[in-house]
């Protein structure tokens, strides 16, 4: 079982403002995927210090598989999940956030607004996504079938990539 973390970025789901339905959306496309269980859960505020303060504690103090963020990774001045994200990766994985992007231009010329960025810090595989459901739901579908090679690579590993 992997042991997956989702994060919602979000000034208004932070507030209470506006229900958070990605991160659901996301924790019931993994599980039926499976094996992947939801480990941690936590909505949070557009605040680049706040993000990263929980991607470290989900990386170094729970050593979770999976962490996905949803939200914050767009053009607005409030969009900082990015930011927040890079400078913690010990490994960056472009190829990950290049086909969620070009998968997504097929759907909307929009696509090429999310910054999102992938990579590893430790043993987690952190991966941004956009944040409404919708494009959560579709960047997931797209990495979703090469999730679980991606995590027994980066554990180490050895079987061949062709097998
Ligand atoms: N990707 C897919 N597959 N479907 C979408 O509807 N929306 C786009 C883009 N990626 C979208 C998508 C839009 S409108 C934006 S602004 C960016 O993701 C960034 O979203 P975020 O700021 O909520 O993270």
């Amino acid at each position: 079982m992997q042991r997956c973390g989702i994060l919602t970025v979000s000034d208004k789901g932070s507030r209470g403002e506006r229900q958070d339905t990605s991160g659901p959306q996301l924790q019931k496309q993994l599980v039926a995927a499976g094996p992947f269980a939801i480990s941690k859960y936590a909505v949070v505020a557009d605040d680049a210090a706040a993000i990263a303060t929980i991607l470290k504690e989900w990386c170094d103090e729970e050593a979770l598989d999976l962490i996905l963020t949803t939200g914050g990774t767009g053009v607005s001045p409030s969009d900082l999940t990015p930011e927040a994200t890079l400078p913690l990766l010990d490994k960056e994985i472009p190829g990950i956030s290049e086909a969620m992007r070009a998968a997504s231009f097929q759907q909307t010329p929009h696509a090429v607004l999310s910054r999102g960025v992938a990579g590893i810090r430790r043993s987690t595989l952190i991966i941004n996504l956009p944040g409404s459901e919708r494009a959560a739901r579709e960047n997931l579908a797209t990495i979703l079938p090469g999730l679980h090679h991606a995590i027994y690579k980066i554990k180490g590993g050895s079987k061949d990539c062709g097998s």
